[in-house]
């Protein structure tokens, strides 16, 4: 029995162990700018200010091994599953919407009109959450959850949506939309579909309800005739967002 097929000790395993540990330590890991200006400091990292720290290292420039791991060809559900901070909230909203017998744009509206938040970034949510499914989803779809980041605002009694207190609570009392929010607002309140994206408001407000059982199987065949899932994965099918989902799979990776 040779040295490479005999069982290892345990010590030896020990060291394979440690060996391994710092080839995955070698692979240094780094963040975007956007998160250091998150944190109020405009500074990023550099390969020189890294190697200083770090002699030698390389970086990492795929899947971040501390996170879950992704198939090689992702579905939209892999990233409710692998990367979605969080589903009870879209969950909740698009079971309302369900419930409530709305038609199943609208039931894949709400399932995704907060995809922004919980996978990626939360300023201007829903243009980012529009552009991440545009392809992928009937125009109107997009259109609401873009347009919803602005409508929620706006409270329209008649069809069933005051302005939201959680807002105040949020926000505060004097919190007035920026004017492209408005202009966005004003130009939704006479489109065709503003409706689609009421909708997405209305279900959104009564969604915060920790006793409401909710579960992702009831959306997969809804998923499955709505979202044009790419046959290369979510992020290989070179499609104008696909950058977006690669990123989400690779959030550091060095370029
Ligand atoms: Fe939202
Ligand atoms: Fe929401």
């Amino acid at each position: 029995m040779n040295q490479h097929t005999r069982p290892q000790s345990i010590s030896e395993q020990a060291d394979h162990l440690e060996e391994e540990m710092m080839h995955e330590l070698e692979r240094v890991v780094t963040k975007s700018t956007l998160h250091y200006l998150s944190d109020g400091q405009v500074t990023m990292d550099t390969s020189a200010g890294l190697w200083a720290k770090h002699p030698g290292a390389v970086f990492n420039m795929g899947p971040d091994p501390r996170l879950p791991p992704m198939p090689e060809k992702p579905t939209l559900i892999d990233y409710f599953m692998c990367r979605f901070a969080q589903h009870a909230h879209l969950l909740q909203s698009a079971t309302h919407a369900l419930k409530a017998g709305c038609d199943e744009k609208v039931i894949l509206a709400c399932l995704l009109h907060d995809i922004a938040v919980v996978s990626f970034i939360r300023c201007d949510h829903g243009y980012w959450g529009a552009q991440m499914i545009e392809p992928y989803v009937d125009e109107e779809v997009s259109w609401a959850v873009r347009t919803h980041q602005a409508l929620r605002f706006f409270p329209d009694e008649a069809a069933g949506y005051p302005y939201p207190e959680m807002y105040v609570k949020l926000f505060g009392d004097n919190y007035k939309p920026e004017p492209y929010i408005v202009a966005e607002y004003e130009r939704a309140r006479n489109h065709k579909w503003y409706m689609t994206s009421r909708l997405i408001c209305i279900n959104d407000i009564y969604s915060f309800d920790p006793n409401m059982k909710v579960n992702l199987d009831d959306f997969v065949d809804i998923v499955g005739r709505n979202f044009r899932q790419p046959e290369d994965g979510l992020g290989f099918d070179n499609s104008p967002s696909s950058h977006m989902w690669r990123t989400m799979m690779w959030p550091n990776r060095f370029l």
